[in-house]
C-alpha cells in the first residue's frame, strides 16, 4: 500500500460515527484532516485530540458556500487537497405512507445534495491538480433497497450511481481522479438517534446492539482506499458485520 503521510484529506460528518473514526485513524497514518460538520464543540474536540494536524469548520453540506469554504481552509492551512470523505448523511426512516415529507426532502438535502455540494466544492481543485479522491459514504441500503426507509434507500442508491458515472468519466477524461463508494451494513453510531421511537426503531437498535460493527472497521476501509498507489482505484468497498444479512 502507498502512504498517506501529509495527504490532506477533507471529512464532511467528522462530528461524530464514521467520520470521527476516519479522522482519527487518518491522522494517525500521518494525514492532515480537515473536519467538516455543524456541531462545534464536538469538531473542537476532536480536533484537540488530533492535534496540529487538524482543521476544522462549522459547516453545513446543504451549502455549496459552506463546501467552498471548507476547501479554502484546507489549501490555506495546509497548501492544497487530496482526498474528500463525502460523508455526512442523516436517516429518520419511516414508511412513505406515513408521509414525514420534511424528512424526505432533509435527506435529499444532506444525503444527495451535500454530497454533490462537496463534490463542487473540489473538483476545480482536483482538475488543476490533475488528481484527488473522491470517497463518498453509500450504505448497504444503497444496493439492495429495504422497506421502512424508502427515501433513505433512493438517496444511498443515487450517490453509488452518480459516483459510478463519474469514474467512468474521469477515466475517459485522464484527470487522474480516483473514486471510492463504501457501503456499510450496521455501525454503531448516532445515526438511529433521529429515528422517532417507535416498535420499529426498538428493532432495529437491538439489531445494531447485537451485530453492529464500530466505526473504526469503516475507518480502516476508507484507510485502505486511500492508500493505495496512484495505478489503484478502489472504486467499491461493501463492508458489513458478519451476521448481517
Ligand atoms: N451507522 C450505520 O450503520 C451506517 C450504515 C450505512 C451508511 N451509513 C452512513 O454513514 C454516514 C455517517 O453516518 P454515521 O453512521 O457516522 O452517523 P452519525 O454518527 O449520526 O454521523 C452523521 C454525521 O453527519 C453530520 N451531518 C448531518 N447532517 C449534516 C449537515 N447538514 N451538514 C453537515 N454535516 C451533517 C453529523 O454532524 P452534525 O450533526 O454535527 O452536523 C455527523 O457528523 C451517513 O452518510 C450514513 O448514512 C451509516
Amino acid at each position: 500500500m502507498g502512504n498517506i503521510d501529509n495527504k490532506v484529506i477533507i471529512i464532511t460528518g467528522a462530528s461524530s460515527g464514521l467520520g470521527e473514526a476516519a479522522a482519527k485513524l487518518l491522522a494517525e497514518n500521518g494525514a492532515k484532516v480537515v473536519l467538516s460538520a455543524r456541531r462545534e464543540d464536538r469538531l473542537e474536540k476532536l480536533a484537540g485530540e488530533i492535534g496540529g494536524n487538524a482543521a476544522w469548520l462549522r459547516s453545513d453540506v446543504t451549502s455549496l458556500d459552506d463546501m467552498r469554504a471548507l476547501v479554502r481552509l484546507a489549501k490555506d492551512r495546509f497548501g492544497r487537497v487530496d482526498a474528500v470523505f463525502a460523508n455526512a448523511g442523516i436517516m429518520p426512516g419511516g414508511n412513505m405512507s406515513e408521509l414525514k415529507v420534511p424528512d424526505w426532502m432533509d435527506m435529499v438535502d444532506i444525503n444527495v445534495k451535500g454530497v454533490l455540494n462537496t463534490i463542487a466544492a473540489v473538483l476545480p481543485e482536483f482538475i488543476a491538480q490533475k488528481g484527488g479522491h473522491i470517497i463518498v459514504t453509500s450504505s448497504a441500503a444503497g444496493l439492495r433497497s429495504v422497506p421502512g426507509n424508502a427515501v433513505y434507500c433512493g438517496t444511498k442508491h443515487f450517490v453509488k450511481a452518480m459516483l459510478d458515472s463519474f469514474r467512468m468519466e474521469a477515466v475517459a477524461e485522464g484527470s487522474n481522479i480516483h473514486t471510492t463508494v463504501i457501503y456499510p451494513g450496521a455501525v454503531k453510531t448516532e445515526l438511529l438517534n433521529s429515528i422517532a421511537p417507535s416498535e420499529t426503531k426498538s428493532m432495529v437498535e437491538k439489531f445494531y446492539e447485537d451485530v453492529g460493527l464500530t466505526p473504526d472497521v469503516i475507518a480502516n476501509a476508507v484507510l485502505y482506499a486511500v492508500s493505495q498507489p496512484d495505478n489503484v482505484n478502489v472504486s467499491d468497498l461493501v463492508v458489513r458485520p458478519s451476521r448481517e444479512a
